[in-house]
């Protein structure tokens, strides 16, 4: 059993997808590790650690992909590393399914098993796996810190012998796994914080850390979550009325951290134009969203920016900001996804396709679209009423392998 580690290629892509620590783990499973030379760089792994946990290093992909079982990636490989990729082979990673339709068509064309990690079910089996969540959770911890840099006054309440600084307020929109971090991550600065959700579940949490919360109809709110835990798009009557409460609210707050997301949508847009020009001068807002559309009506994906005095962070990857600790967590849901799969007698990854897991999962299999949200459009964009992301430019490029376009990162 060989399992390869990649260097990532994606553009400003810095965390790997596997740590000195989990090729130690690999290894004493039984497996064989081939991690491509300086894969661990960004994030401070060097060649010589993971030589030293076991690894063989390869210069290049294609030598790490070479015979490989398992290839283990942060992002979905690039045409060209899907080219090095042999028939049967297995690979996880943040695959984006939703967002680059194309490529699913390719694993399939490719005979590459493809495994989305980002589909992970959240079932409590699965919780050591999830890397949405254990990526999110950085976000939110990040997200408070770069608005504290471009803030320019404190965070907490200081009364000094020239006089009393008040406290920061701080307004979090969206407290799922990063709003949740926000929340506490500002508390610790010493903010007044406040959150919104539209998931019922998110008020007690929300107010087991410390915060209020401010909702427009907690009713309404009783509906809008799904069995997968995740947030329902509301209604056009919800998010009018939420945008009007929103609206009076924002004025009085310094800092936003906007982090509301639709698995397979584009993220809700919660802040107008006119909300950000309410807001003082020298308030900062970060959208965690960016990526995904946005949650402000101004956010630049992957910049950052200041209109009327307000600065708007719309930075990308900001997991990878983190590049160290972020692989380091990553690295570990990956280990236990496949570890959970593990044959020891057969010194194999030895996936049931029956399992709940790789249900969610598994996009492609034996050469074939399987995964039941994909496999009816065998790889094509699903109709707008189902999925409204932007549509995957058809080019392909002989060998069936997609050209490098879409750009996203979890
Ligand atoms: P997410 O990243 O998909 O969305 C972030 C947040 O935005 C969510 O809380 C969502 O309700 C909220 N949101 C969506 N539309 C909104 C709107 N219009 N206005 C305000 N907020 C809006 O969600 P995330 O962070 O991945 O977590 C969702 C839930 O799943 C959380 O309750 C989390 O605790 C739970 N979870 C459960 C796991 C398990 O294994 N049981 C693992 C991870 C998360």
């Amino acid at each position: 059993m060989k399992i390869a580690v990649l260097k990532e290629t994606r553009s400003g892509e810095t965390r790997v997808a596997a740590s000195p620590e989990t090729v130690k783990k690999f290894i004493a499973l039984g497996a064989e590790v081939s991690v491509q030379s300086r894969a661990g760089e960004g994030a401070r792994f060097s060649d010589e650690a993971y030589r030293e946990a076991g690894a063989e290093i390869s210069p290049s992909a294609a030598d790490a992909a070479q015979n490989a079982d398992l290839v283990v990636k942060v992002q979905r490989p690039s045409s060209e590393e899907m080219r090095a990729l042999g028939r049967g082979v297995k690979l996880a990673a943040i695959l984006s399914p939703y967002n680059d339709a194309d490529s699913i068509a390719a694993y399939a064309r490719l005979g590459i098993d493809a495994l989305s990690l980002d589909l992970m079910p959240r079932i409590t089996r699965a919780q050591s796996m999830d890397v949405l969540s254990s990526q999110s959770n950085l976000s939110g911890y990040k997200a408070v810190i770069d608005a504290a840099a471009y803030f320019g006054k404190a965070f907490p309440m200081m009364m000094t012998a020239a006089g009393t600084i008040a406290p920061a307020k701080v307004l979090i929109m969206g407290a799922g796994v990063a709003g949740l971090q926000a929340i506490a991550t500002a508390r610790r600065l010493g903010a007044v914080v406040s959150a919104t959700d539209v998931r019922f579940a998110a008020k007690e949490q929300v107010e087991s850390l410390g915060a209020s919360f401010v909702t427009v109809d907690e009713e309404a709110m009783k509906e809008a979550e799904t069995e997968g835990g995740y947030a329902r798009e509301m209604s056009e009557d919800f998010q009018k009325r939420q945008a009007e409460f929103i609206a009076e609210h924002i004025k009085k707050q310094d800092i936003v951290i906007t982090t509301a997301l639709i698995p397979g949508r584009p993220a809700p847009k919660l802040i107008s134009e006119a909300m950000v020009n309410s807001m003082a001068a020298g308030s900062v807002i970060v959208d965690l969203a960016a990526e995904q559309g946005g949650n402000v009506a101004l956010t630049r994906p992957g910049e950052a920016i200041e209109t009327g005095g307000v600065t708007i962070l719309g930075f990308s990857n900001v997991p990878g900001r983190l590049a160290s600790d972020a692989s380091s967590l990553y690295a570990r849901n990956v280990f236990n996804f496949v570890s959970a799969f593990y044959d020891k007698e057969t010194n194999a990854f030895a996936v049931d396709w029956d399992d709940e897991i790789i249900k969610g999962v598994a996009l492609t299999r034996d050469g074939a679209v399987i995964h039941p949200a994909f496999a009816e459009t065998a790889g094509r964009p699903a109709p707008v009423e189902e999925q409204t992301l932007e549509e995957a430019p058809d080019e392909k490029s002989s060998d069936g392998a997609p050209s490098d376009n879409a750009e996203d990162s979890a």
